[in-house]
């Protein structure tokens, strides 16, 4: 915990003492924040569910504090699963394995498997060494909205149904982990992530196949997730803004996600595609909530390409503009 100063360790101590009392904590991770509950607690765990209005099939990720405590957690753990934990934990990679018993059917969503991740967040880690056991965490949004990159973004989105928020600031990746099943033959991509398929394939030295769309390996992932208030439609970068003033013609209020060599027109509320992929995933949740903040009915934006970070990027827009539940 050194890296901490002695008011974030006196958060993580609160916040420890709250996770074994039963609370909930909502924490900082690379990705976005989480809302912690003692894994191994079922009446904490289910907590976690009515507070986010999360219906109780959709299962949890647990987080671990160090890569070694996988054997703990997870049965049958195969070459393939050790290598990417060596190779990415601490990171924005969760996998998917068979569970141990220790793992109670209400984190699973009554699932045999377990999605576990030790992230890359000197807080996170500070609470889960802490801690000492598992940290079931979804992220700290109401079922279906926007995950939350700041502790700000966690209050407006759970008020005081959490019992403590600890600040860290604003998350660096910016979008959730990256979600492997690694419990059978064959690594699948299950949510593409902070963690690209380039470097999974990489690691591997295979082709690491996306699980198929609405697959029920993936309880969680129904089209209508990651949604902010204003309604999300697609467009190609040359027809942002022309698509965008169609929107106008008809009398809504317009934001535009503003591709690079674009010019908004009169009465849009324009920001621009950050110019890396990495600051675009880092501020994408930011910059869809800042347009629920002008109160635009719907924003226009474009896909990036599907490679690299791009994936888990295009994937999240895919989503946000899918139907709503
Ligand atoms: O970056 C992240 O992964 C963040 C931070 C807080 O760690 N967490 C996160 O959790 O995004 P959540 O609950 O919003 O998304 C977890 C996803 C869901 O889509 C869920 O269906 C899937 O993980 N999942 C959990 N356990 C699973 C399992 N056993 N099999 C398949 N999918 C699983
Ligand atoms: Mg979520």
């Amino acid at each position: 915990m050194t890296s901490l100063s002695a008011d974030e360790r006196a958060q993580v101590e609160s916040a420890a003492r709250v996770l074994r009392a039963g609370g909930l904590v909502a924490f900082p991770t690379e990705t976005v924040y989480g809302l912690g509950a003692d894994a191994e607690n079922t009446r904490a765990v289910e907590r976690v569910f009515e507070v986010k209005g999360r219906p109780a099939t959709h299962p949890l990720i647990v987080h671990l504090a160090r890569p070694d405590q996988l054997g703990a957690w997870a049965e049958d753990v195969s070459a393939a699963a050790r290598l990417l934990a060596e190779r990415f934990w601490p990171g924005p990679l969760t996998l998917v394995l068979r569970r141990s018993p220790r793992v109670p059917l209400a984190v699973t969503g009554g699932l045999e498997t377990v999605a576990l991740r030790v992230p890359a967040h000197p807080t996170a880690l500070a609470l889960l060494a802490a801690f000492g056991g598992g940290v079931a965490a979804p992220s700290a949004n109401r079922f279906g909205s926007i995950s939350p990159t700041t502790a700000r973004d966690v209050r407006e989105e759970l008020g005081d149904r959490v019992d403590l928020v600890v600040d860290g600031g604003a998350c660096h990746v910016g979008v959730e982990s990256t979600i492997v099943d690694v419990s059978d033959a064959e690594p699948r991509i299950l949510r593409p992530g902070g963690i690209t398929r380039e470097d999974l394939e990489s690691a591997l030295d295979r082709a690491v196949p996306a699980g198929a769309a609405g697959s029920p390996r993936v309880p969680g992932q129904h089209p209508s997730h990651y949604a902010p208030r204003a309604r999300v439609l697609l467009a190609a970068p040359a027809d942002v803004v022309r698509e965008a003033a169609r929107q106008q013609a008809l009398g809504r209020r317009v934001g535009v996600l503003l591709p690079a060599g674009e010019r908004a027109g009169a009465g849009q509320e324009a920001l621009p595609v950050p110019p890396s992929l990495a600051e675009y995933a880092r501020s994408l949740y930011d910059l869809l909530r800042e347009f629920d903040r002008r109160a635009c009915d719907v924003i226009v934006a474009s896909l990036p390409a599907p490679e690299g970070l791009g994936a888990a990027i295009a994937d999240r827009l895919l989503r946000a503009a899918g139907p709503r539940g």
